[in-house]
This record gives structure tokens, C-alpha cells and sequence, in this order.
């Protein structure tokens, strides 16, 4: 067997060996978004440093667990904090996790993050639909021999971000009175927030958020046959677009405001799921 292969086995095993549970959808929370876990009717929970050879997270505000449990009839998996690409894991370590809840059986995965506006008619505190992105400033996470186990060779990725989850997150949205913007995704590898002129870059591309997650983990449920959705919460306009500069502080701070409605949101999904 490959050794990367082994390995996502070999956390599989643990984890249910540790835990009986089959989550039929996976959730990763992004920064300040890990309070949802407190939403969800808790059966188990995981912390990564009890799994051997899993990642762990070292960012504030990003616990680094696993969280087992039903949301209404759902059963779902939420990684309550999630590893990145600038902690200086390789990029098949930070999708590690993905692989591994996907083994568990999640066939259905929901993401979420904290992103930086490019579109000016964003604002700090509006919640995005993730419908493309943009992944070619980190390294493909299907770089190397590819594990037939999990998927092709050259995967297709004319739709990443499944259209039925996303009208599902948009009727919701408009039922709870959420306004939802849509738009493009494009993970930078972080850990500067970018410069005016990479602002621009990002923009001329035609992203509408930049961020450093989310990207490569759907490039790995993609590559999985996974069922991908993906929310981002807009938590400032990026540099150059204000006359301000950025912190994680400010990041963390709007991201905890918008967290109940964020909640609601991805509560309701799940349970519709359900
Ligand atoms: N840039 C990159 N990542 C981010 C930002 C940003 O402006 N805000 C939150 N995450």
C-alpha cells in the first residue's frame, strides 16, 4: 500500500476505534467560526493531538478538534479549527484531515473561512458563497504519485463548489433574511496579508475574497468525488482597498460578531441535509 494512504488508514482506524460514529457530512470551521460546535448535539469529541501522526494547529483562535455529533437528523464531523499551508506543514498534510473524514464516510463536505474583501462592494461582516476558486498560488495537493484510493489521476474541476448545495445555502439564507453576496475564492499561501499591488493581482483575476485556507481542501474532496460547499465570512476589505492596516485582532473580532448568524445559516443547511 502507498504510504500516504497508510497513514489517512491508519488515522481512520484510530479515530474509529476511538469513537463509533459515521458522519454523513463533514464541517470545517474557519477563524473565530469554532463556537458553531456548540450548535451541534455532541456525541464525541477528538482533540488532533491525541490522533498519531495527524496535524495540529499552533493559530489563536483555532482549538484543533474533532467534534462528533448530529445536527438536527444529520450526523456530522466539524473540525473545530483547521492546520494551514504557512504553519509549515506540507499542503497533503493540511488536507489530511479532509481525506480522513471522507473515509469515515462523509460524502458531503461544508467549509468555511475568514476572507479579506476584494470586491469593494463588500463589507466586514457579509457572508460569501463560495461558487469557484482560485487554487494555483499553493501547490497542488495531488502533487506526486497519484492514490488511486481516493480518486483519478486528472480530476475534472468544472464545478468544485456543488450548484445544488449552493442554491440550498442560498434559499436558506433568503428564509433566515441573510443577506448572502456569491463569488470567487482565492487562497494565497499566507501568513502576510497581501500587499496593495497583490490586491490588485487578485482582483484582475477575478477573485472576490482572498484568503489562506479552504482552496487546496476542495481541490482534495474534489479529487474525491466529495459534494463541496463553501461560505466565507468577509471580515475586512483587503489592504490597499482601506486606509487602514490589518490584524488578526480585527480578523478574529468581526468573525466573532457574525458568528450567531453565520450559525444559523449553517445549522439550517445541515438540517435540510438531513
Ligand atoms: N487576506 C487574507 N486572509 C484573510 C484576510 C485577508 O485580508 N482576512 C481574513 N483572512
Amino acid at each position: 500500500m502507498q504510504k500516504e494512504y497508510e497513514r489517512l488508514r491508519q488515522c481512520v482506524e484510530f479515530i474509529q476505534k476511538q469513537v463509533d460514529f459515521k458522519p454523513k457530512a463533514a464541517v470545517v470551521l474557519g477563524s473565530g467560526l469554532g463556537s458553531f460546535a456548540e450548535a451541534i448535539d455532541v456525541c464525541a469529541v477528538l482533540p488532533y493531538c491525541d490522533i498519531p501522526g495527524f496535524p495540529t494547529s499552533s493559530v489563536p483562535g483555532h482549538a484543533g478538534r474533532f467534534v462528533f455529533g448530529y445536527v438536527g437528523s444529520l450526523p456530522v464531523v466539524v473540525m473545530q479549527g483547521r492546520v494551514h499551508y504557512y504553519e509549515g506543514y506540507s499542503i497533503q498534510d493540511v488536507v489530511l484531515p479532509i481525506r480522513v473524514m471522507k473515509l469515515l464516510g462523509a460524502d458531503t463536505l461544508l467549509l468555511t473561512n475568514a476572507a479579506g474583501g476584494l470586491n469593494t462592494e463588500y463589507e466586514g461582516g457579509n457572508l460569501m458563497l463560495i461558487t469557484d476558486q482560485i487554487a494555483s498560488f499553493v501547490p497542488s495537493v495531488l502533487r506526486g504519485e497519484n492514490i488511486e484510493e481516493l480518486g483519478e489521476r486528472f480530476p475534472d474541476m468544472s464545478e468544485i463548489y456543488d450548484r445544488t448545495l449552493g442554491n440550498l445555502v442560498k434559499e436558506c439564507a433568503d428564509e433566515l433574511g441573510i443577506a448572502l453576496k456569491e463569488g470567487v475564492y482565492i487562497q494565497l499561501p499566507g501568513p502576510n496579508y497581501e500587499s496593495p499591488q497583490e490586491v490588485k493581482m487578485c482582483r484582475l483575476l477575478g477573485a472576490d475574497a482572498v484568503g489562506m485556507s479552504t482552496a487546496c481542501e476542495a481541490v482534495a474532496a474534489n479529487h474525491m468525488g466529495m459534494k463541496i460547499c463553501g461560505i466565507s465570512c468577509i471580515t475586512n476589505l483587503a489592504c490597499g482597498l482601506t486606509d487602514r492596516p490589518l490584524s488578526h485582532q480585527e480578523v478574529q473580532e468581526v468573525s466573532g460578531r457574525v458568528t450567531d448568524t453565520f450559525q444559523k445559516l449553517v445549522r439550517t443547511v445541515l438540517e435540510r441535509l438531513g
